[in-house]
């Protein structure tokens, strides 16, 4: 994985502020957590921001959150700066993260970043010319099950191999929207080729099913 990158001062916006409806939701967030622990709405406040912000948080995104929650400025980049949800300079507008951990490594996740380079023209934590696509190595997305997989804004792509991952970033370049999931034709997490348990329902007699009538 490579390192925080922060944008240079010179791309730094001076001021932050969330919009009328985003203050709205920023306020609500702050309100579910108790008197005294309103720092606890530090990650959805950044997820706000950064959604708010072309999909990267400004340093002025990061004092602004700070002060609405009373917290010092460096608590708030501590947290933006461990995730890699966060970004902390500009991206693609199809922000690309690729699992290598163990499980998709195991399953081939070096092809989906080989296929990913290819396809983009760019190495892992660039972005292309065109502004279109941020490429980034990550660490497990929780979607071990469907190894190996990426991420590409807030959708999931599991099951892939080379030739479905350039797939999806063919129809994202054409301005389609690929279905997500699995892209080996697997429903879900069930076997490849279809349930192989619980395929029948049959209920020892006289037993009514469960949620049938008394
Ligand atoms: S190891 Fe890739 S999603 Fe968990």
């Amino acid at each position: 994985m490579s390192g925080v990158h922060i944008a240079p001062p010179e791309m730094q916006p001076k001021d932050f502020a969330f919009t009328a409806e985003n203050l709205e939701k920023a306020k609500a967030i702050i309100a579910k957590y108790p008197a005294g622990r309103q720092r606890s709405a530090t990650m959805p406040l950044l997820d706000l921001a950064q959604r708010q912000h072309n999909g990267w948080v400004p340093m002025a995104a990061i004092r602004t959150i700070g002060e609405m929650l009373g917290v010092p400025e460096i608590r708030v980049l501590e947290v933006a700066s461990f995730y890699t949800m966060y970004n902390l300079a500009p991206v693609g507008k199809h922000f690309v993260q690729v699992c290598t951990t163990t499980p998709c490594w195991l399953r081939g996740s070096d092809k989906v970043v080989e296929a990913c380079e290819k396809h983009l023209g760019v190495k892992c934590g660039d972005t292309t010319a065109d502004g279109q696509f941020t490429l980034i190595e990550v660490e497990c997305l929780g979607a071990c099950v469907n190894a190996p997989m990426m991420q590409i804004g807030d959708d999931y792509y599991e099951d892939l191999d080379a030739e479905s991952t350039g797939k999806v970033l063919d129809a994202l370049k054409r301005g389609e929207k690929p279905k997500v999931g699995p892209q080996n034709g697997r429903q879900t997490s069930a076997p490849l080729g279809g349930p192989t348990t619980l395929t029948t329902f049959n209920p020892p007699a006289g037993n009514a099913p469960v949620g049938g009538d008394d």
